[in-house]
């Protein structure tokens, strides 16, 4: 295995239909119109000299060293900002470029420090690169006059350092920040000689700075340098894989030097990031070799024992002969487990069939229950299939783009990049959200609209716009009647004059005449999408949401083509995929229902035991069983039900209950307070198999190192399942693989082998797609016809009261992770070490808290305790955190409400009180969650 150094073609690819043909040192090729001559010259395998040009960034030309000569024409003009003609004849090598480039780099080099053999760049520097090509042999100007040297180096970002006396000044990292960021943190200060990188005049930890590294990505020095490559060297091999965190799915090359891994890379032919990333894929890896991870199994009679290391052989069969006694005892449905969206595809495949075959039951359900089942659910009922329409490539064709309860450039970040950059070319933007997000504001980009709605409306203002569009005729009507169904009866409906704007205002709270104008600009769009995040699922409606913004959707015809679609942007890294494996209780892999006799007769004739047709319990259903002593234990593969489930009262009441909790993660968590086997997981640098993300792309997660548990956590559960008399083996994922295409028609052209050769493969992917669907619905639905769901509004009966006035909302930031099992292992805590409560400054005023003060938030069902931050983002009587530290315990406040079609908790809207902290208020136990409280309404 060798370090893989991609080709750099000096400027972007150029999209363009019209073929132009050139010849570049007499060799002929040809290349769409618009390509610039270094481009075309790279394709035709001669690279140009360059320093300010990579093709990650539109030319700039200030370095003058890609100068060429081309017939008829004066001078030497730069190759990286000139287009090609047909018929051009251009000369890359001559004396006078020879000359020209060397006295460039000559000019360079006598402003630099020449430490070559000590800089951390070298041997991965551009610098070096060109003197050693332009044929650099003396420098004439010595360091007498005027330089840099002593520039000073910020090493304030935790990640990557800033030595400025290497500085040549190309602006790459400024136009990294800006094209592929988009945060315009950075920018040249002065002129000529004075010219510098700034970070707005301050160091880059204190400025608007990300940390993102696209500028570390795109110098050409050792300027912006990562601390890992300056402190172990440069990496020698790499092994592409994908990113662990968020849905978007980022591809990064793995670099290691020897067996340490050096740095992430983000790589160039990832589908779903082409060569960008963000904090948390390209810094915050750290959390897998932490010296926090268990390694080796544990158990323990009970829950006040210490725990003891037992070897692998004596966990399982402790777990599987425990497994058996219970279901002796209290029947096979007493047992069930959850899978992990944190986990491959294929470790998800063998849990849910360890449940199935082994156990004997449906009782599986996945963490994806508490964030997107409504999003299974809504586009499984309109259009027949339950994942997001497009790829992410899709929002650079979008006229009109609806974000709708997500914050992307914090939840979603890299795919965030890729929608600003497309605002910033023209397109219009609408916010859906209670909060003012930063995308409703941020360099070069402003909202057309924001719908700043109360928390819980979503329906009613989705209701309002679809009746914008039905009664001023704003429907597709050919795309409506050639390719749905159920459409007179939906206008019907939502033309009602209960569904207009001005009827719903007093609920939404949005300005009816912003909200008309909003449907107005969505409807009339050439091209319109919706991407749309928890803020929509995590509701008591959240399926219905889902289903409204459906039904928009086809009205208008934005369904099928580039640039439009209801696209879900998914949490965690497989959520997408723990889901398409069978993860629920009622469906096997594929979204089939386990009542289907067809269904179940694939999946026994392959496994050889057979399926139960009823379905088994949800999440909810097995904690309210446990409590009620029916329900008596549970395998838990990477969930940390105690920290992230609503209620969490209501959560560790039944983890209690329960005879065995088995937990499979990284790290003993809230959750494993309540357990009796600790099965230690694999980090994603460990694992082997496949992520699914957001735009359903498979992509491939390959071992950079061996699993530090000794086992694969696919073998864990073929194991147990083997311990319970259940033959499960497989020598390899690949076969799990296999096993999953040979039962999954929508998987039935996937392999490791397929994927190996294309990178990546958007499912379905079979004969019909025999390379994968980036866009769905095309020419007709999943489902045939799209079926349009009439969607009454039902106000959620959580609803603030005197006691309990104000209204929580929930979300996440950018350098955190979810329950922060992973980002808080890192250096990420730099930029978030505590769960905050952002309040209206008028809420704060009336109850006397000043900014930073300790307040209580207490709700019917708990109380914990946060810092106030004064914030104007959110209307009065709105009041937002997050939930990535355990101390804070946010959940603790949560309730039990949920989506009526899947159970998926209401975080979104709790009415709560908040309070000044008053010196008698025990403080909160760290690593504790909080203070449970009893209070009734
Ligand atoms: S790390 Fe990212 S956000 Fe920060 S300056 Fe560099 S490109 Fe800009
Ligand atoms: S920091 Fe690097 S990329 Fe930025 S101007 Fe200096 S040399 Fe160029
Ligand atoms: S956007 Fe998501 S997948 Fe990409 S690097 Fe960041 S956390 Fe990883
Ligand atoms: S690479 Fe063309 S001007 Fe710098």
């Amino acid at each position: 295995m060798t370090l893989l150094k991609e080709p750099d073609f000096g400027t972007p690819a150029v999209a363009g239909e019209a073929a132009v043909s050139l010849e570049v040192d007499g060799h002929p090729v040809t290349v769409p119109a618009g390509t610039s001559v270094m481009r075309a010259s790279a394709l035709a395998g001669i690279d140009v000299p360059k320093l300010c040009a990579t093709d990650s960034l539109d030319a700039f030309g200030s370095c003058r060293l890609c100068l060429v000569e081309i017939d008829g024409k004066p001078g030497t003009p730069a190759s990286c900002t000139t287009p090609v003609t047909d018929g051009m004849r251009v000369r890359t090598q001559t004396p006078r470029l020879e000359k020209l480039r060397q006295g460039i780099m000559e000019l360079y080099i006598s402003d630099h420090p020449l430490d070559c053999l000590t800089c951390s760049a070298n041997g991965d520097c551009e610098l070096q690169d060109m003197s050693g090509v332009v044929g650099l042999r003396q420098v004439r100007y010595g360091y007498e006059g005027s330089n840099h040297l002593d520039a000073p180096t910020d090493s304030s970002n935790p990640y990557f350092d800033f030595e400025s006396s290497k500085c040549i000044v190309c602006s790459r990292c400024v136009r990294a920040c800006d094209e592929v960021q988009g945060t315009f943190a950075l920018t040249i200060d002065g002129r000529g000689f004075d010219s510098k990188v700034s970070a707005g005049g301050m160091s880059f930890m204190d400025s608007e700075c990300v940390s993102c590294g696209a500028c570390v990505q795109a110098c050409p020095t050792a300027t912006l340098q990562e601390k890992s490559v300056v402190s172990l060297g440069m990496p020698t091999r790499s092994v592409i894989t994908t990113c662990a965190y968020c849905g978007v799915g980022c591809s990064f090359k793995a670099e290691l030097r020897g067996d340490q891994l050096v740095r992430m890379v983000p790589y160039k032919d990832g589908g779903a990031n082409e060569g960008h990333s963000c904090v948390k894929g390209r810094f915050a890896f750290g959390y897998a070799t932490h010296p926090d991870r268990v390694l080796s199994p544990m158990i323990r009679e009970s829950i006040t024992d210490e725990w003891r290391e037992v070897d692998w052989d004596t966990a399982i069969s402790y777990t599987a002969t425990k497994f058996q006694e219970i279901q002796e005892r209290y029947g096979i449905g007493a047992i069930g487990g959850i899978t992990s969206s944190r986990t491959t595809n294929e470790e998800v495949y063998v849990v849910q069939k360890m449940v199935r075959a082994a156990f004997g039951n449906n009782n599986v359900d996945t963490c994806a229950r508490v964030c997107h089942s409504p999003t299974g659910y809504g586009l499984k009922q309109t259009f027949g299939t339950s994942a997001g329409t497009q790829d992410f490539r899709s929002v650079a064709q979008a006229d009109v783009i609806v974000v709708i309860g997500a914050n992307p450039t914090d939840g979603h970040p890299v795919f965030a990049s890729r929608m600003k950059r497309r605002l910033r070319e023209g397109a219009k933007l609408i916010v859906i959200d209670p909060r003012r997000i930063d995308l409703v504001r941020s360099p070069h980009i402003e909202a057309q609209h924001h719908l700043q709605l109360a928390p819980g409306t979503n329906v009613a203002v989705i209701n309002a716009m679809a009746h914008v569009a039905v009664t001023e005729g704003l429907t597709d009507q050919s795309f409506v009647d050639d390719r749905c169904e159920g459409f007179d009866e939906w206008a019907a409906f939502i033309a009602r004059d209960e569904n207009s704007p001005e009827a719903l205002e007093p609920v939404t709270g949005v300005p009816s005449a912003e909200l008309r104008a909003a449907a107005r600009l969505y409807a009339t769009a050439r091209n319109a999408a919706i991407y749309y995040g928890l803020g929509v699922t995590e509701h008591s409606q959240g399926s219905t949401m889902v289903m409204g913004m459906a039904n928009l959707a086809m009205a208008t015809g934005n369904i099928g083509r580039d640039g439009v679609g209801v696209n879900p942007l998914r949490g965690q890294n497989n959520v997408q995929g723990s889901c398409d494996m069978g993860s629920f209780p009622h469906e096997l892999a594929g979204y089939r229902h386990v009542s289907d006799d067809a269904v179940r007769s694939i999946f026994e004739s392959v496994w050889g035991r057979p399926i139960q047709p009823e379905p088994g319990l949800r999440i909810p259903n097995m904690f309210n069983a446990a409590i009620d002593g029916s329900f008596r234990a549970m395998f838990i593969q990477g969930e940390d039900f105690a920290q992230s489930d609503p209620n969490t009262q209501h959560v560790t009441a039944a983890l209690t209950a329960m005879d065995l909790v088995v937990i499979q993660d990284l790290f003993l968590n809230e959750t494993s307070k309540f357990a009796h086997v600790f099965l230690p997981g694999t980090s994603f640098l460990e694992k082997d198999g496949t992520f699914t993300n957001a735009e359903r792309r498979i992509n491939r997660v390959r071992p950079v190192m061996p699993p530090a548990t000794g086992k694969h956590e696919w073998q864990v559960a073929c194991d147990i399942a083997q311990a319970m008399g259940y033959p499960m083996h497989y020598d390899h994922p690949r076969e799990i693989m296999a096993e999953i295409a040979a039962v999954t028609p929508t998987f039935a052209g996937v392999s490791f082998e397929k994927l190996d050769k294309l990178g990546s493969i958007q499912w379905p992917c079979n004969d019909n797609a025999p390379e994968g669907t980036p866009i769905m619905h095309v020419d007709a639905f999943v489902r045939g016809k799209g079926k349009f769901v009439p969607t009454a509004f039902v106000p959620t009966s959580e609803r603030s009261t005197r006691k309990f006035p104000l209204i929580l909302t929930t979300g996440r930031i950018l350098s955190q992770y979810n329950v922060g099992a992973q980002t808080r292992r890192t250096a990420n805590v730099a930029w978030h070490h505590e769960d905050v409560l952002e309040i209206h400054p008028h809420d704060a005023e009336v109850r006397g808290i000043n900014d930073g003060d300790q307040v209580t938030l207490s709700s019917r069902v708990g109380e914990t305790l946060l810092r106030a931050i004064l914030s104007d983002r959110l209307p009065v009587g709105v009041v937002y955190t997050t939930f990535h530290h355990p101390i804070t315990g946010a959940n603790v406040v949560t309730t039990e409400n949920s989506d009526w079609a899947t159970n998926c908790p209401e975080y979104k809207v709790t009415a709560v009180q908040v309070g000044l902290r008053t010196p008698a208020t025990p403080a909160a136990e760290p690593g504790m969650a909080a203070i449970p409280v009893t209070i009734s309404d």
